[in-house]
């Protein structure tokens, strides 16, 4: 039997789109991010697009290719390593040797020396990250060139380097009397490798959910402010919860002067967010968390950062990937979790924890759309061609633009959280 595009929760659940029925590759020729929470968005023109699976790898059923990518990794041995994000389907996560959130698997890539082949199953800027801290002997491959990130999409060079004169031109360059830059850019890690290595030559740094104070605490010591993109949700919770006010956190729309502000606003800001947001995120409500808590008192509501403010305060915790697993498995008396973010990691907390009720907070399954392009199919068709000598969806980074952005990257890793370190991955029985 082919397999159903997606585990569906035990509780009723609508799909927020029929498409969802259908396979990945159904939408390889098709411009769009797909099926899944942004499929309204706008997928700018030259992103990859993937072109065709081959056929054997459609028709095959979900046994087959479970079965052909373990003979694969059999085959390849220590030469290929698979690492997955939280947010990939149960039957990759199956697969992989590393599974975490995207610092996590930044880590991952770098501990992996003796492995030739990278084969990261997450979306684009993930593995573009991996081929920009591997070793030169290394090469980093995607399953599936379609499973960008409409997030990261929202920024792009030419719109940054664009804001960024116009706020040269408003605050200068010279530092204060501390020494301190007029401004520090912070990328979140959801974003292209160019805008890595932008911050990289401009003093800046790279952040993910998981260390986003820790990064800002960096940059507020080198800098009277930040730009901040692509996220302006992960940004605006992560300055208030440093008590930085709303007043002072404009937002930069790139379509106006000024990015919609007014000079004063600006030279007043200690945060300037940029205007881009999570499609999957972006769903979660205010009305979601009462419902949960009117429906099961007692509920402990968690949400990741890049909810919107009034979702991340209306929760009772928020916190990256790693940080909503690892409160689920450090609870020791059953509880009850309503979860605030993509669908697949919460129904994998659900199954691998019976003795919580956990929930989505969305009754909506609408997975995020790129995660889900990846699909064992593909994993079977790069992994297969490895064993024969065929590469295929190579991740390279310029060199130029990989030697930038390697310099924000590690000034990141270099101011990380204690305790944050790659997992093993779940035992998903093969
Ligand atoms: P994490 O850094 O928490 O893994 O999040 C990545 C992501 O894309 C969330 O939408
Ligand atoms: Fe991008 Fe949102 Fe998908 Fe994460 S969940 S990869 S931010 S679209």
């Amino acid at each position: 039997m082919p397999s159903i595009a997606l585990t569906i929760q035990a509780a009723p659940a609508a799909a927020c789109t029929p498409e969802l029925a259908k396979q990945p590759w159904s939408f390889d020729t098709v411009p769009g991010y797909g099926p899944g929470s942004s499929m309204g968005d706008v997928i700018p023109a030259g992103a990859p697009r993937q072109g065709g699976l081959p056929a054997e790898y459609q028709r095959a059923t979900t046994e087959e290719l479970h079965e052909r990518i373990r003979a694969a990794k059999a085959a390849l041995g220590d030469r290929v390593v698979i690492l997955g994000h939280f947010y990939q389907r149960d039957e990759i996560v199956q697969h992989a040797d590393f599974l975490g959130d995207s610092f996590q698997l930044a880590n991952a890539a770098q501990t992996v020396p003796n492995a030739e082949t990278i084969v990261f199953c997450g979306v684009h800027f993930m593995a573009e990250t991996a081929d920009i801290l591997a070793q030169q002997h290394q090469r980093v491959i995607l399953p599936n060139l379609a499973a960008g990130c409409s997030m990261a999409d929202m920024a792009d060079s030419d719109s940054v380097e664009e804001c960024w004169e116009q706020l040269e031109a408003l605050y200068g360059t010279e530092p204060d009397a501390e020494g301190r830059a007029p401004i520090i850019p912070v990328t979140y890690m959801n974003s292209s490798a160019a805008l890595k290595a932008f911050c990289g030559r401009h003093g800046g740094i790279v952040c993910t959910s998981s260390n986003a104070e820790t990064v800002l605490e960096w940059a507020f010591e080198r800098g009277q402010r930040v730009l901040f993109f692509p996220d302006q949700h992960l940004g605006r919770n992560t300055a208030k919860k440093m008590g930085v006010p709303l007043e002072r956190m404009p937002m930069w729309n790139p379509r106006g002067p000024l990015g919609g502000n007014t000079a004063e606003q600006l030279l007043d800001a200690r945060v300037v967010l940029w205007h881009g947001f999570c499609s999957v995120h972006k769903r979660f409500t205010v009305e979601q968390v009462e419902r949960a808590r009117a429906e099961h008192p007692g509920v402990r509501v968690i949400v990741h950062p890049e909810c919107p403010m009034a979702v991340v305060d209306a929760a009772d915790e928020a916190g990256s990937t790693d940080y909503i697993r690892r409160a689920v498995a450090a609870a020791t008396e059953p509880t009850t979790f309503a979860i605030g973010t993509e669908v697949n990691m919460v129904n994998r907390l659900a199954a691998e924890f019976p003795q919580h009720e956990i929930f989505c907070l969305d009754p909506v399954v609408c997975p995020c759309s790129t995660m889900y392009r990846i699909h064992p199919g593909y994993l079977a068709w790069v992994l297969e061609g490895l064993v024969n000598g065929e590469t295929h969806n190579v991740i390279e980074v310029p060199d130029a633009v990989a030697a930038d952005a390697r310099v924000a990257l590690e000034r990141m890793l270099a101011s990380r959280p204690a305790g944050s370190v790659p997992a093993p991955a779940a035992p998903h029985g093969a």
